[in-house]
């Protein structure tokens, strides 16, 4: 692998350019999945591919594929990348490291005239993050054959625009069908978006599985009413019970086993008035662990809450799960993959579980799969103050480089 170097500087040029489409002025990005900016973000990634000589298709589900030949075109290719949609307002890390370290990696190659044995391909995946349209991991979802692409293309967002309709606009309805093919490896490069390897000081890491993963929408309908003349026992109170079940998931993550985590990240109040009582509240809940078992507990007694709450408030309710992602657990040859190359390039040997969710989860169902992890400042993501320092990034590419130059050695 002496052969093979990775051109820092180039890689942070083409970050630092590819961040200014839909950048905010807080220091973030807002490109979320199909919007105009996203559609930008998008253009020029395929201008980039063609420049570095990589043949591109788009998926029906508006997945970007970037594929270098090898020299046994026969043999199916080595997989790698992550996405670039981005959080409403969210960071500059998440998911573009993956993407753009997955190019550096064929443009170092192409630098050093190296063709691998099998081919190579690079992988931008649709609608990663879930915040525009439900579920998250929509376009590894039916690469992995989770949804059919059908259901895929139905999602609508608030505004009633379906995911079809967004890609048609944008232009990335392609004609390749998105459904499971023949994968020899994945890997995805990624920021932890945690505190682990910024606390000990680490540069990478090989990520051994993610957690899984619930979420719910839960809708509770009381009765709007003045705030002054209406007594207080006789209230209907929607945000009442949203609030009783804000804290029971606080509170559940305190005995619902270890690493259970629990977030109630949205709320919709209405008529969201300061002098109206609450007549309906909508909000989600998202509930995390790396057991599925303490997962599926999870779910249960939250929806024992609601339950309990709508009761005590005299409300009606609905709760569904939005989506149900198990725990992945990835390969072990992978991992090992992983952690070689670390240990080539001179790194501490290091392993985590990702409590975020990401495209690997899905990918893990298709071929052996694993993910390489580069720190984030002080455990900050999905926020515009996210960050990691370009050292761990380019030593992330590094690892990613051996790694899949390893796994398409015959
Ligand atoms: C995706 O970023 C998630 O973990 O929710
Ligand atoms: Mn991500
Ligand atoms: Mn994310």
């Amino acid at each position: 692998m002496d052969d093979l170097r990775i051109d820092g500087q180039r890689l942070r040029e083409r970050f630092d350019a590819f961040n200014e489409i839909g950048a905010t002025e807080a220091g973030g990005v807002d490109r979320p999945a199909l919007s105009d900016a996203n559609r930008e973000a998008r253009d020029r990634l395929l201008d980039w591919f063609e420049e570095a000589g990589l043949s591109v298709t788009v998926d029906e589900m508006g997945n970007i594929f970037g594929r270098r030949d090898g020299n046994r075109e026969c043999l199916p290719p080595v997989l790698f990348g992550s996405h670039v949609d981005s959080q409403y307002n969210g960071g500059r890390f998440d998911g573009v490291v993956g993407v753009l370290g997955a190019l550096e990696v064929v443009e170092s190659l192409n630098d050093a005239g190296r063709r691998t044995d099998r081919p190579l391909e690079i992988v931008s995946w649709t609608n990663e993050e879930g915040v525009r349209f439900q579920p998250d991991l929509l376009g590894s979802g039916v690469f992995a054959g989770k949804f059919d692409t059908e259901f895929a293309h139905s999602r609508e967002d608030q505004a009633g625009k379906t995911v079809e309709e967004e890609l048609e606009r944008i232009g990335y309805k392609g004609d390749r069908p998105c459904e499971p093919r023949d994968i020899h490896r994945y890997f995805e490069l990624h920021v932890e978006q945690g505190p682990y390897l910024d606390d000990r000081d680490l540069s990478v890491a090989a990520v051994e599985g993610v957690f899984g993963f619930s979420w719910l929408e839960v809708t509770f309908e009381g009765k709007a009413d003045h705030a002054g003349p209406t007594p207080m026992d006789s209230r209907q109170d929607a945000l009442v019970g949203a609030s009783d079940v804000v804290a029971a998931v606080r509170r559940l993550t305190a005995t619902g086993g270890d690493d259970l985590v629990g977030t109630v990240g949205s709320v919709d109040v209405w008529p969201d008035s300061i002098n109206v009582i609450p007549e309906v509240v909508e909000f989600t809940v998202d509930l995390r662990s790396a057991d599925d078992a303490v997962v599926d507990a999870a779910v249960e007694r939250v929806r024992d809450e609601i339950e309990w709450a709508a009761t005590r408030e005299g409300l009606d309710y609905d709760c569904e799960e939005l989506m149900r992602v198990d725990a992945a657990t990835f390969d072990d040859d992978c991992v090992g993959t992983v952690l070689a190359a670390m240990r080539e390039a001179g790194y501490e040997e290091t392993q985590l579980t990702s409590g975020a969710g990401h495209d690997a989860s899905y990918l893990n169902d298709v071929c052996p799969t694993a993910m390489i992890f580069v720190p984030s400042v002080d455990g900050v993501s999905h926020r515009e103050s996210e960050f990691t320092e370009w050292e761990d990034v380019v030593a992330g590419v590094d690892v990613l480089g051996r790694a899949v130059v390893k796994s398409a050695t015959v």
